[in-house]
Parts: structure tokens; sequence; C-alpha cells
């Protein structure tokens, strides 16, 4: 039930400068999602009261981001003069709520559980504000929490003497306000500092001019390290990625080398899958029971069934490989692709919007675009459906038991019955009847005699 006294306001108009990128910061990807995606997940997951996230920096393409979220309100920041001004700017849409938390967008592991009781914490404390803090070895870059008789407060980095910056107490930037509090000094923030900003954690002293309580409570680094530089993002994504194979090997997911492979945040494996490295599985991607994703398969928004092997360097993209079916290694399957039941698509085989039906096989050098293959059909190697006549795509229909020698082209649109068959080397550019042989190739003529008798020319 999300609480209607509770506001969440999600800061994400910065820059990020230092990733010294124009792709605003919230929207670097962690494994395949943006890092504001995980925050937002744990917060509309556990319904902690109404949502707005607030933009500014190419806003557009983080507002084109949270439309996936419709519930979250989008406000904008149209010039960033620091997160104290972001809380100005957005205070029309906070004034209804008792409670305002606010985020930085830059928190992909931040937990409910952390957030609940922090949330718990400062309502028990009776403060006007409270804030989140860490104690880490590498606080250069933060903001630190001094605690002082006059109450708690925090200095930026740039702003700290060399004594202050050797505490090693740091603002995580997730904050609670009493808004009725927040109201009354949010107005009276000064950029007089080294960056010129109106600087949030600045609230948290005025609360304690105003005689209200501030508050600051510590929770583990693990959850709070924020992402400031692109070397940050990789250490963020690597532990992300160690975070979710060691979940999934707790499940019962056998990987060879936990550190050779990498598994989406949104991807689902069933107990007795089979991980060896260089797998990547991406997207919405679910594969099933005892199913073996080999070296360098790449996966994504494929579903696997049950029993399903990927031998090496197999691609699968938004398709389906039914229970017990088999590919690679090197194949490629792609757009709406299904392999069926024990069907398989072997060596250099590429399948595109093609469906091959129960047992069939596509084991060599083929290309099947476009296609429906019935069930127990046999291609032959270097088969290929012409699918395209450099304007329009044309469909290929190949019939049950169908037997397709080597080497045929089929010259779409063609349909090929139940049970026909095509000679070796055939271009079939007409329908085949069903059990009949289609041969389309030039008849073969032999020349007796002709290699000794061009030797002796
Ligand atoms: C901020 C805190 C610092 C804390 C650190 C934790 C301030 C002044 N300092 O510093 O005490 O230790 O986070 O990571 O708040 N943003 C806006 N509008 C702006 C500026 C920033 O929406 O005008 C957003 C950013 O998109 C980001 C968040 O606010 O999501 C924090 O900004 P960032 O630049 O990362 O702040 P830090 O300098 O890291
Ligand atoms: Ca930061």
């Amino acid at each position: 039930m999300p609480d209607s006294t509770l506001g969440v306001l999600i800061l994400a108009a910065g820059k990020g400068t230092r990733m010294k990128s124009a792709l605003p910061k919230v929207l670097f990807p962690i494994l395949d999602k943006p890092m504001l995606g995980y925050l937002l997940k744990t917060i509309l997951e556990d319904g902690f009261g109404d949502v707005a996230v607030l933009v500014g920096h190419e806003g557009e393409r983080v507002r084109d981001y949270l439309r996936i979220f419709p519930s979250v309100e989008v406000l904008w920041q149209e010039e960033q003069l620091g997160t104290g001004h972001a809380v100005q700017v957005a205070r029309p849409w906070w004034g209804r709520f008792r409670q305002l938390l606010v985020l930085n967008g830059d928190l992909p592991f931040l937990s409910s559980d952390t957030l609940k009781s922090f949330v718990q914490e400062h309502r028990g404390a009776g403060a006007g504000c409270s804030l989140l803090s860490f104690v880490t070895e590498r606080p250069d870059g933060y903001g630190r929490v001094l605690r002082g008789p006059e109450g708690v407060f925090v200095v930026e980095h740039k702003d700290a003497s060399p004594e202050q910056r050797l505490v090693r107490e740091v603002n995580a930037g997730c904050y609670v306000f009493a808004t009725e509090a927040l109201s009354r000094v949010i107005g009276r923030l000064k950029n007089r500092n080294a960056q010129g900003e109106y600087y949030l954690p600045d609230v948290v002293a005025l609360m304690n001019t105003e005689g209200l309580k501030a508050h600051a409570a510590v929770a583990g680094e693990d959850e709070l390290l924020g992402v400031n530089t692109q070397a940050e993002l990789a250490e963020m994504t690597r532990r992300m990625r160690d975070s979710l194979v060691q979940g999934w090997m707790a499940m019962g997911v056998r990987v060879m080398d936990p550190s050779a492979v990498w598994i989406g945040p949104d991807v689902k494996l069933a107990p007795g899958v089979c991980l060896m490295p260089g797998a990547q599985i991406w997207g919405n991607s679910v594969v099933g029971e005892n199913s073996t994703v080999g070296p360098c398969c790449i996966l994504r928004n494929a579903v696997l069934g049950r029993e399903v092997t990927l031998t090496a360097h197999v691609i699968v993209e938004d398709s389906e490989l039914r229970d017990g079916s088999k590919a690679g290694p090197f194949a490629y399957i792609r757009e709406g692709s299904l392999l069926g039941e024990r069907a398989f698509a072997g060596k250099f085989v590429e399948l595109k919007k093609t469906s091959v039906g129960k047992g069939s096989k596509v084991p060599h050098l083929s290309y099947m675009g476009d296609a429906v293959l019935g069930e127990d059909v046999n291609i032959g190697a270097g088969s290929v459906t012409c699918n395209y006549d450099g304007k329009n795509k044309f469909p290929t229909k190949i019939g049950d038991r169908c037997f397709v020698g080597s080497d045929t082209m089929m010259v779409a649109p063609v349909t090929l019955g139940d049970d026909s068959a095509t000679a070796a080397g055939s271009t079939v550019t007409a329908d085949v009847p069903e059990g009949a042989l289609a041969v389309g190739r030039a008849r073969q003529k032999n020349i007796e005699g002709w290699t000794r008798a061009r030797r002796r020319r």
C-alpha cells in the first residue's frame, strides 16, 4: 500500500560531470539496465509512496526511459543549480505530503530493507530531517558528515578543511524530511561555496539553527556507494554481476567460472541450468531446467525450454527454443524465430523469423528467413530461402517430413508440400506437390578424355 503521507523524490537532473559523457549519469547501464531503473524498481515494488523523478540535463532522454514506469511523475529542473535547488524547484509537488524522501538517482544498490528502517528510524527520532550515512575508506568526493555539539551537518569534499577530509563518515545522498520543517528552511539555502551551487545537505545545518533536530543514520557501504566515474561504473557493474551470479548459484544454477558469465537483472534461470564461460544472458530471457548455455553464447530476450543445449557461440535474440532443442556451434537465431521440441540448428546456420517444427534439423551452413518448417524436416547443407527480392520479403513453407537436398535455393514465395524432396543443387522456383521430388538443375554431361586432350594441346 502506498503511504499517502510520504512522497519520494529522485534527483536525476544532473549531468554527472565526472562521467565525461553526454549521456545523463542516471541512464548509464549497470549490466543491461540504466542505474535509475534499479532504484525505481526497489521503490515501486515496495510501495513507498508517490514517486517523482526530477529531470533536467538531457531530460528528454530520461523522460523517455521513464515511460516504462507509468506511475512515476516527471518534474523538470531546467537549470541545474545544485541538489538544494532541485528540491526547491520540486516544492509544488512535495508540498502535499507530510514527509519527503529524497534520493540521489545514482544509488542502484540501495535495498528496500535499508530504506524502510531508515524511514522508521527517522520517525522514531522525531527529527525534522534525517540523512543516511556510511563509513568508507575512500571518502573522496563525498560530503563529510560531522557531528558537533550544535548537531549533525555536512561539508562537501570541495569545501572541507584538511582535518574535515579525514572524516570517514560520508553523506549517501538519501534523506527524509518533515515537509513542514523543510518548507521553513529550503528557501534559505545559499550558493556561497566551492561549486557555486545550492547544496541540499546544507538543509541539515539549517534545521539545527531552527531548533529542529537533524539525525544521521548509518548504513552499510555496500548499498550506498554512488557512481560518479566510469571506473566506479565498471566496479558497480562487476559487483552487481557477482551478486546476481551468486544468487543464481544458490538457486541451483551451475556456473563453471562465476567471473566469466554475465546475467542481466531481469533474467530468469531454472535450477539445473549450466552456464559456461563467456555466456551472456540479457533482457527478459528465461532458461528452463537442465539447459546448457555453452561458451560465448549470447541470449537477449530468449526463451529456452528444458534440456536445451547451446553448444558454443550461439546468439539467440527475441526467439524461443523449445524442450530438448539444440543449437550451435555458431548459430544465429533471431527476430521471433522458434526452434521446436528436439529440433536442431547447427553450424553456421541463421534463422530469421523462422519456425522449425518438432524434430526438424538444419544442421549446416543454411539461411532460413521468413520460413515455416514442419515436423521432421531435414535441410541439406548450404540450403537457402531466397526471401528477398531487393524490395520485399516473401515466405517459404516447407511441409512435414520434407527432405531438402544440399544446396537447394528456395526462391520465395514457395511451398514444398508434405513428404516432398528436392534434388541437391536445385533452384526451386515453383511449388512442389506433396510427395514429389523437385529437380531444378542442369543435367550433367560428361566429356570423355577431356583432361588428356587438354594436356596434349
Ligand atoms: C552529493 C552530495 C554529497 C553526497 C553525495 C553522495 C550535494 C551537494 N552533495 O554530491 O554530500 O556525499 O551526493 O553521492 O548534494 N542533481 C540534480 N540537480 C542538480 C544537481 C544534481 O538533480 O542541480 C542530481 C544528480 O542527477 C544526482 C544527484 O542529484 O542524481 C546527486 O548529484 P551529484 O552530482 O552526484 O552529487 P555529488 O557531487 O556526488
Ligand atoms: Ca554522487
